[in-house]
């Protein structure tokens, strides 16, 4: 006998992801198809994660995601009885929440669209692969749908149907990679990634150039560096796939520019720190804003926080300084202090989020994580 309960919900969560070979354009932008394949690395949910309720309840609403209705609809239709008492017209409520400032620059949007794809397709019973659902909201949110390393890949198809996301390792697969988000600015960006990336596609033939000739042979080698863990190939094709990514942003017309004098600074900082140890220990990346993310392996977490402070000591933060992960007070030499070379600017970088990577999307059914209250509006707290 069909159940009486008159909704369902589902309370998931999703992580934000940071691209090291990027996405930058769309060749449709309707379905959300992009120009080239991308990969990025999955963030773990304690320090930067995306909370959703979808709560399906009271007929004459509607779905808001065209695709998962299409889909749902395609699931009942392969099935001769609908085991859920769920109509597809039944009105959606969502109640969405992140663990991390939004002045942290993080991607709120692919962890966002990512669980909200999760969320209504536990809801509707869909289970076929979601890269659609989510990309159709943001292109870089169907990455937040795997843990660990994950690809993006472009595909061949008019209908999209081959452009998927894939995860290319686990998040086990690398446990002694670290990931610091280096917060330099609560500034609102002047350009927003989509309109963005829309006016490189039509004025930079660097983009098209990095999109044919570059990117497919990055795309083999980063998959290569992180399958056998080495590190100075994928630091170093890490902050070369940026660098590139932000000369396509100069070469748009009229140009872009996401970093500001203190990305330009960690830039300089972590050049030297890696050329004082006489090998890539830290690798950096840049999305559509000036906040770095920085990528190295657990034994030089301590010593690179500690020339990060020494070249950007905190204003008055100094023991809020550092968030996430624990890290130890570490050494910084005389010579590595000469080696770096600058002026320290305090206060440019207001905090710094020790991470690392991991999971995909997690289900949450403990009644603490709601977060609509029963009369499907948001509970007070959120
Ligand atoms: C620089 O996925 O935010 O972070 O598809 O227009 O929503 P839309 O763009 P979005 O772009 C992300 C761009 C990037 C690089 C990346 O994450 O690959």
């Amino acid at each position: 006998m069909a159940s009486e309960k008159p909704y369902l919900a589902m309370t998931c969560t999703a992580p934000v992801n940071i691209a090291v070979i990027k996405y930058w354009g769309k060749r449709d932008e309707e379905l959300i198809l992009p120009i080239n394949s991308s990969l990025s690395v999955t963030l773990h949910q304690d320090q930067a994660r995306c909370q959703e309720q979808v709560r399906a309840a009271l007929p004459s609403g509607y779905l808001p995601l065209p695709t998962v209705r299409r889909l749902a609809r395609k699931r009942r239709s392969d099935e001769e009885e609908d085991p859920l008492p769920l109509s597809l017209n039944y009105k959606v409520h969502v109640a969405s929440v992140n663990n991390f400032p939004t002045a942290a620059g993080l991607a709120s949007s692919a962890s966002g669209y990512a669980c909200l794809a999760y969320a209504l397709a536990r809801v509707y019973g869909v289970e076929s692969d979601l890269s659609e659902v989510a990309r159709r909201g943001s292109g870089s949110a169907c990455r937040s749908l795997y843990g660990g390393f994950v690809e993006w890949q472009m595909g061949e198809q008019a209908d999209g149907k081959d452009s998927v996301a894939r995860q290319v390792a686990p998040e086990s697969h690398w446990p002694e990679l670290r990931v610091l988000i280096l917060v330099v600015s609560a500034e609102k960006k002047l350009t927003g990634s989509t309109v963005g990336m829309q006016t490189s596609v039509e004025t930079s033939p660097l983009l098209r150039f990095r999109a044919e000739a570059v990117v497919p042979a990055r795309m083999a080698e980063m998959i290569r560096y992180v399958k056998e863990r080495n590190f100075q190939g994928f630091g170093e094709l890490t902050m070369k796939d940026s660098n590139q990514f932000h000369a396509t942003c100069l070469d748009t017309f009229p140009p872009i520019s996401y970093l500001n004098d203190t990305s330009r600074r960690i830039i300089h900082l972590v050049h030297r720190f890696n050329a004082h140890h006489g090998q890539t220990k830290v690798a950096y990346t840049f999305d559509a804003g000036p906040n770095a993310v920085i990528f190295t392996l657990d034994d030089t977490v301590a010593e690179f926080v500690a020339a990060v402070r020494h070249s950007f000591p905190p204003e008055s933060n100094g023991d809020k300084f550092l968030k996430g992960l624990p890290v130890k007070p570490g050494p910084l030499s005389d010579e590595l202090k000469a080696a770096l070379g600058m002026d320290p600017t305090p206060g440019s970088i207001k905090y710094i989020i020790a991470t690392q990577v991991g999971p995909g999307p997690q289900i949450l059914d403990h009644p603490h994580a709601h977060l609509l209250g029963p009369d499907g509006l948001p509970k007070p707290t959120v």
